[in-house]
């Protein structure tokens, strides 16, 4: 299949629309799984972009009762070396901008874990991986894309069948993290992150990306050869994806 053929389908808005039209979404999934008495399973990003989303969800949670009582969340990725409760930890910035607002448990929400001893990494990738299959596979797919096109930890050189794995953070990627940090000294190098196989095979994927930060990477995701040089781009041709990208990401 020749790369024109591999598109992605795109919707231009603002952040704010976005962020309605996928916690719709996500509620829409909830409520019609719950109906017929099975669990929705959500594949979730951290970041500044998604948190637009998560505003959305926890309104509906608070003035339209949505319920989460039958989700069940995967988190893309964590960064290795930090306990739970570090303040740049993955688990924190969910429970707090996210779980403990509206009643999702550790029961139901699993991240990988960043103070794994080492010993147990790989051997806690492949329960990640079970964990996924066991829940039925991944519903509904949350991204956002990294300057350098990387989706989840998925980082340059990335291959289309990876799984979830320990990985060397890009320079890129730890330049962007620096100043929550306070000092890219203190970025840790390494993370697990779920692989880019694992992300392909969930059957809705949603991708935001919004300010002139994010143009160049648009371009390429949507334009560059399929491939390792940027990871996003193997999202083109999934069966059931579509990019909110603003004016600013889309450079109009
Ligand atoms: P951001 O990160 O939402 O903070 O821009 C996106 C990403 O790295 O996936």
């Amino acid at each position: 299949m020749s790369n024109a053929v591999l598109s992605l389908p795109l919707t231009l808005c603002s952040p704010l629309q976005a962020a309605r039209e996928v916690a719709q979404e996500i509620a829409d999934l909830i409520r019609e799984r719950r109906a017929g008495g099975r669990m929705a399973v959500l594949c979730l990003p951290t970041g500044r972009t998604p948190l637009g989303v998560y505003e959305e969800l926890v309104r509906m949670h608070r003035d339209e009762g949505l319920d989460f009582a039958n989700v069940t969340t995967f988190n893309l990725d964590e960064f290795l070396g930090l306990a739970p409760e570090h303040p740049q930890s993955f688990r924190r910035y969910m429970r707090e901008r996210f779980f403990a607002h509206v009643g999702l448990t550790p029961a139901q929400t699993w991240i990988p874990f960043g103070d794994v001893a080492p010993a147990q990494i790989e051997a806690h990738c492949r329960e990640y991986e079970r964990e996924i299959a066991d829940a039925g596979g991944l519903d509904y797919a949350l991204l956002g894309i990294g300057r350098n096109g990387h989706i989840g930890f998925n980082e340059p050189g990335a291959t289309r069948e990876s799984r979830t794995r320990e990985v060397r953070l890009h320079e890129v990627t730890r330049a962007d993290a620096a100043k929550a940090f306070g000092g890219l000294e203190f970025v840790p190098e390494r993370a697990i992150t779920m692989g880019v196989a694992t992300i392909l095979e969930a059957r809705r994927i949603r991708v935001l990306a919004f300010g002139a930060d994010k143009r160049e990477i648009v371009r390429r995701t949507l334009e560059a050869p399929v491939g390792p040089q940027a990871p996003s781009t193997y999202l083109r041709g999934h069966a059931d994806v579509r990019l909110f990208a603003d004016e600013a990401a889309l450079g109009r």
